[in-house]
């Protein structure tokens, strides 16, 4: 059985992928086309042409205005997936259309449907307003991950890896040292992991960023909506310096970090990252330096989760992991995950574990 949910939205693309042309990508095994028709809306439609499969995304397949011509045979659709001409007959067979799926641009992204399409409901995709507020700056990419997603889901949500796995970039002692607490909102199915640091170490990450020297607040206050959208709210401050009654906060840096977790296939994940900050907006030395270290991390965490992933692949069946409090977060995502699939086991294939202390 699949450990990936159906009936979910999923980040296919940023916004800025998808233009007047053929743009294909797998999102939870199904092979989809996307273009952006001249009036500038994103369609996404199966990269499968009726007649006898041929990808619309291939050349010699190619768009004509707002309609794909298949580069086999020619059979022609429009924006609508529908066909509208195939070669040496003038009638076209009524089930000759592709198959839509509902999408949604919104906060930077390209959110599709994957699933039954009459559920859809656009309200429900999570927010991420930072990416495109104009009072952040926001550096983004992604990284192709030959690892299934609840490697990086796990990855995600406890964040003591930074210490080891991202020492000098944006892992100090604190981090791993600091205990975190862990909520769960079952109702609105979001995991809420935070862990505050009142006096730490400034990784060069930030150092560099905001120009603190010397010791700091750090608070990481992780947001997490299953299936794919992460969001990771940093604060960094002068020691001692707290936010006002009111909730506003002028004197310290505010980093949030997003994450969108697109299952690409069962074992391979679309790992889109984003560093959206409040401070230095004007600043491309800042901008470069963000985005170079924080591609730098992300590629640390794929290269070690694609080795997990191998090493899942080798393992006899029933290994039993050990999990302790710094997986709280992860193994409450692990449930709602499971959950959403409808299976009764965890996304990596073993039992969901009590945490031990
Ligand atoms: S495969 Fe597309 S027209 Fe034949
Ligand atoms: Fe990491």
């Amino acid at each position: 059985m699949s450990s990936i949910p159906r009936d979910q939205w999923y980040v296919a693309a940023y916004g800025r992928e998808i233009g007047h042309d053929l743009f294909s990508r797998t999102i939870c095994g199904e092979s989809i086309l996307f273009w952006r028709t001249r009036a500038g809306e994103v369609t996404a439609m199966s990269d499968r042409c009726v007649h006898r499969r041929f990808p619309l995304s291939q050349a010699p397949s190619r768009l004509v205005e707002d309609q794909v011509v298949c580069g086999y045979h020619g059979f022609t659709y429009g924006a609508d997936g529908v066909c509208v001409a195939v070669p040496g007959q003038t009638r076209v067979p009524r089930t000759a259309r592709l198959k839509r799926y509902p999408v949604v641009e919104q906060d930077s992204f390209v959110w599709v449907w994957i699933g039954d399409p009459a559920k859809a409901d656009a309200a429900r995709i999570p927010r991420a307003p930072w990416l495109v507020s104009p009072d952040y700056t926001t550096v983004s990419g992604m990284e192709p991950l030959r690892a299934r997603f609840g490697l990086l889901v796990d990855n995600l949500l406890d964040l003591s890896h930074e210490t080891y796995l991202h020492g000098g970039y944006i892992g100090t002692p604190e981090v791993a040292a600091t205990p975190i607490t862990t909520e769960v909102d079952e109702e609105a199915g979001i995991v809420y992991v935070s862990r505050h640091m009142d006096d730490a170490e400034c990784p060069p990450f930030y150092a560099k960023s905001t120009g603190l020297t010397g010791r700091i607040m750090r608070w990481q206050d992780i947001e997490y909506t299953p299936p794919c959208l992460y969001k990771l709210h940093s604060r960094i401050a002068p020691l001692g310096v707290l936010p006002n009654p009111d909730g506003s906060d002028p004197d310290a840096f505010h980093v949030e970090v997003v994450y969108a977790i697109t299952p690409e296939t069962e074992h391979s994940t679309h790992d889109f990252w984003a560093v959206a900050r409040d401070f230095a907006l004007d600043d491309q030395g800042v901008s470069d330096f963000l985005a170079e270290q924080n591609r730098t991390v992300v590629l640390q965490d794929v290269a070690a989760l694609d080795v997990l992933e191998r090493v899942i692949a080798t393992e006899p069946p029933g290994y039993q992991e050990l999990s302790i409090n710094i997986d709280t977060g992860g193994l409450a995502a692990r449930r709602l995950l499971a959950r959403m699939a409808g299976q009764a086991t965890a996304p990596s294939g073993t039992a969901v574990p009590a945490p031990r202390s």
